[in-house]
Formats: structure tokens, C-alpha cells, sequence
């Protein structure tokens, strides 16, 4: 039997955001659409808006961050909500209680929405289906799984300097195969009918059948860059390699590194991109990822807009459900 999928409420919208493989190009564009407007926000002396006076949200954190927890935070206070850092490293959960009792406890101080980064694939989606009906679940990334809102960040910034995404050749490199990252921005290149995605990495970073998620695996990166539009390195995912899958960090950068030379194969307004935590001299020169076509620290700046904006979205849809009265 296949379980309904936890991220849409009785009425079919958006309540938790687990991951983009179920959202369409309407909702995604949705989503870039209401990102917009917080992006002003984030421009003004006064940089905050009531939408989430009251409310409490909860970063829950099982795995370390620094992008991804602080725009969460910086993106709820700029909403006016509570936000609550919970220190897992301290907590009861290192001291043997279970996922779900901590659960428990932060329902009963009245959280109403948790932001989860957890080392397992499907943890996220574990808790959406545990949690109370009134909370609502942000994945901030899950093991190799999804991280939605890195792939939203990633998409706001694409379309902030090419306009669309029809026309555009976009090259993804290095370790697609633990990469939560990549998973959601081909996800969302193909609904957002991205003219072509390519893939470009050691065979035993590439999954197997990649191709049947719409995008085209190169060999090498010399020809992966030629008309290129926008360039996305990929931190290699050390932590969640089983065995002995690639070679030496120094052959990895003498094979599949963005270095200025690489780069100059794109086309000359390519965009560099990168989720972080950047390995200069692994899979990027430093010169590139500081040079004039790195949108890097962009992406950073987007990540708050992008969250408010999901955020916002999903808490507004649990209003309009407590209304109906469903
Ligand atoms: N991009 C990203 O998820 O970075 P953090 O691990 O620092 O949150």
C-alpha cells in the first residue's frame, strides 16, 4: 500500500516541504515568485515583515550546518517569528532518548514549525509523519536524499541573472552520487524546463540510470563546459563514501577541478555556483570561486528570501486549512 505523500494538506497544498520530486512547475515558480518580494525586504533598514508574528519555529539540527541554520533563523525573525536553536549536540537525544520522545517535548512547548537536518535519507520525512497535525516540517537537508531549499535558492539565483531557464545548458560536477544538492536542483532544472543539464564525475560518483532523471552524463569535464551557462561544483561527500570510491583530493582536482582554464570553455557569462562548504583546490581554484562569475556568496544571500519564502507559503496554507475547518 503507498502511504499518501505527508507534504500536501486535506485541501492538496503545501504542508511540510520535504523534498521537490512532488511539486510542480507552478508551485516551484510560486515559490520563486513570493522569494522575490522577501528579497526587498532584505534591502530595507527595517528588514522585517509580521507574517509570522506569534509563531515558533524550531531549528533541529542533527547534523552540523552553517548556511542552511542561520538563514533559517535570519529568515523567521525577519517573518517575526520565535525561533529556537535547539542545541542536539546536548540535548537528551545524545543522552539515549529517541527521536520521537524529543519530538514530544518540543510539541509540548508549542513549537509550530520544525526545520530538520538530519545525517539520515528519509529522516525528514519520518518526522512529518510523526509530528502533530499543526506543525509543519522543513527539510534543511536529509543524508543524500533532498535539500529542497538549497535547490530553490539555487533556481532564484539562475533566474535572477539569466531571466529563464528554456535556454540554458547547465553543467553539474563532481559527486552527484551523495549529493542531496544535486538531487534537488535536477529536480527542479527539469521542471522549470532547463534546455539541457549535464553531469560530469568520476563513474563511481555518477548513479546508475542518472539519465532517466532527464539530464546527460559527460566523461570528461573538458567537453561538459563547452556552452555551458551556468557551472555548479559539488563538495565531494567524504562523510557518506562507503569504500574507496575516488581517487587522491589532488587527482580529483587535476580531473574534474573548475579551474580558470576550465572555465574559460563556458561561455563568457557563465554563472559559477556552488552550495558550500567550498574545497578550494579539491573541486574549485580559489581564484574561481572569488572570481567575477562566481554567484556563490549570492546564493548565500538568497538562501533567506528563498526560506521566508517556503516558510511563509506553507504556514499560510496551515491557516487557511484551520479556517476551512478541515
Ligand atoms: N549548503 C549547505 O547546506 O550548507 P550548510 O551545510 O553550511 O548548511
Amino acid at each position: 500500500m503507498t502511504l499518501p505523500d505527508p507534504q500536501f494538506n486535506a485541501l492538496g497544498e503545501l504542508h511540510h516541504f520535504i523534498d521537490l520530486d512532488a511539486l510542480d512547475k507552478a508551485m516551484l515558480t510560486r515559490i520563486l515568485d513570493t522569494a522575490e518580494g522577501f528579497a526587498g525586504v532584505n534591502d530595507r533598514t527595517v528588514k522585517s515583515v509580521p507574517l509570522l508574528r506569534g509563531k515558533t519555529v524550531a531549528n533541529l539540527f542533527f547534523e552540523n550546518s552553517t548556511r542552511t541554520r542561520t538563514a533559517f533563523e535570519l529568515a523567521a525573525k525577519r517573518l517575526s517569528a520565535d525561533i529556537l536553536n535547539v542545541d542536539l549536540v546536548t540535548s537528551s537525544t545524545a543522552k539515549g532518548e529517541t527521536l520521537l520522545d524529543t519530538l514530544r517535548v518540543l510539541e509540548a512547548l508549542q513549537c509550530d514549525m520544525f526545520i530538520v537536518r538530519h545525517g539520515d535519507s528519509g529522516a525528514a520525512h519520518f518526522i512529518a509523519r510523526h509530528v502533530s497535525p499543526a506543525i509543519n516540517v522543513i527539510n534543511g537537508g536529509d543524508g543524500q536524499h533532498s535539500h529542497p531549499t538549497q535547490g530553490m535558492l539555487d533556481m532564484f539565483t539562475i533566474r535572477r541573472h539569466k531571466g529563464s531557464f528554456e535556454n540554458l545548458c547547465v553543467v553539474i560536477i563532481g559527486d552527484i552520487q551523495h549529493s542531496r544538492v544535486a538531487r534537488s536542483d535536477i529536480s527542479a532544472l527539469i521542471k522549470l524546463g532547463t534546455g539541457e543539464v549535464r553531469v560530469v564525475g568520476p563513474r563511481t560518483l555518477i548513479p546508475a540510470e542518472v539519465e532517466s532523471l532527464g539530464v546527460t552524463v559527460y566523461s570528461t569535464l573538458d567537453n561538459a563546459l563547452i556552452g555551458a551557462d551556468v557551472i555548479m561544483g559539488l563538495r565531494l561527500q567524504k562523510e557518506r563514501m562507503r569504500s574507496a570510491t575516488v581517487p587522491s583530493s589532488s587527482e580529483f582536482y587535476r580531473t574534474y577541478g573548475l579551474t580558470p582554464a576550465r572555465l574559460a570553455k563556458a561561455k563568457p557569462d557563465a554563472l559559477v555556483m556552488h552550495p558550500g562548504p567550498t574545497n578550494r583546490g579539491v573541486e574549485i581554484a580559489g581564484s574561481v570561486a572569488d572570481g567575477a562569475q562566481s554567484v556563490i556568496l549570492e546564493q548565500v544571500t538568497y538562501g533567506i528570501a528563498v526560506r521566508m519564502a517556503v516558510m511563509s507559503i506553507i504556514m499560510g496554507n496551515a491557516t487557511s486549512l484551520r479556517r476551512a475547518g478541515t
